[in-house]
């Protein structure tokens, strides 16, 4: 990873090297962590974190969820975030706020612990690959089914979620593919190991709704919106296995993935292997990450990149 300079801990700034956690923190050891990732994007008017108010707001809703009592306010958070990124200088980022059960008690039981809060900032490119956007990518229908809020809330974006995932995407990679779409307990689509999922049939876009098992994710709704204002269709509704073999356009949409059109599922090539939808909502996406398009300026947090940076160890 590119690595960069400063990290937040727990209201100070530590350096990257020093940002470090006792071998026997809960969280390590139970998957009691809740966390974001966010983006921050060079604009006209100087670097902007994108929706980072709805960012936070799904942290404290994570943190609720767990009984997690994060020890600062969301407001500190939301300025804890923008000192992170502008004390690193980074005019482009990724930002990942991560708030967990530290090191006190052992055992299932998280509540004896203290809640500690980590935020880092640094240089990601596309995280399906240099490629993604343009070339489409390749998934695999995962034979792990996704968590579901009977077993592990989906809605809540804990640590422990992504063993889940992460054994899909090992799946997947493994079988030469870039990316698993994991089912639901009743085969219904839910999305990716980190992207939610939208699949364009007829000129109707659709996603599958929370209830289903797709995290309500920020950049989802955003393409819900900007597809809404283009004059789509857009609809959350349940989609079967065989509709995302059968879609014109399928795409995975995520602050790491941003908008990546999938050219094919389980060796199915999906549509005429071309993406005129997913081009469209990319290029309309860029335009409100990037503060191009007014009517959506209020997403936009803009930093001050020449913060003079105390460390104290
Ligand atoms: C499992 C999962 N689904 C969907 C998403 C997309 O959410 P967002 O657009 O808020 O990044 C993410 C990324 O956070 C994720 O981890």
């Amino acid at each position: 990873m590119q690595q960069s300079q400063l990290i937040w801990m727990n209201g100070r700034l530590r350096k990257w090297e020093d940002a470090k956690i006792h071998v026997l923190t809960h969280a390590l050891h139970y998957g009691t962590a809740i966390f974001e990732g966010i983006r921050c994007f060079r604009t006209e008017d100087g670097s902007a974190v994108f929706r980072l108010n709805d960012h936070i707001s799904r942290l404290y809703d994570s943190a609720k969820i767990y009984m997690m009592d994060i020890p600062f306010s969301p407001k500190e958070i939301v300025n804890a975030v923008k000192e992170t990124v502008e004390v690193n200088s980074l005019q482009e980022c990724y930002v990942r706020p991560i708030a967990y059960y530290s090191y006190g008690e052992m055992g299932v039981n998280p509540l004896p612990n203290r809640v500690d809060v980590a935020i880092a900032a640094w240089e990601w490119g596309t995280y399906l690959g240099k490629d993604a956007e343009e070339k489409g990518v390749k998934c695999q229908v995962s034979s792990w089914k996704r968590v579901n809020s009977a077993i592990l809330p989906p809605q809540a974006k804990a640590t422990a979620n992504y063993a889940n995932g992460s054994l899909a995407k090992i799946e997947a990679v493994k079988a030469g593919y870039d990316e698993a779409i994991m089912l639901n307990l009743n085969n219904n689509v839910t999305e990716g190991t980190g992207e939610n999922i939208f699949r364009l049939k007829d000129g109707i876009l659709s996603t599958p709704p929370a209830s289903d098992g797709a995290l309500r994710g920020i950049t989802r709704d955003t393409v819900i919106k900007i597809a809404t204002d283009n004059g789509m269709t857009v609809r959350r509704n349940t989609i079967s296995r065989e509709e995302l073999y059968t879609s014109d356009e399928l795409l995975l949409t995520g602050t790491a993935a941003g908008i990546t059109p999938i050219r094919e599922v389980d060796g199915r090539r999906i549509g005429n292997g071309k993406w005129p939808y997913a081009d469209k909502i990319r290029k309309e996406y860029s335009d409100v990450i990037h503060g191009r398009n007014r009517k959506y300026r209020d997403w936009l947090d803009y930093v001050v990149l020449e913060r003079k940076v105390k460390v104290r160890a």
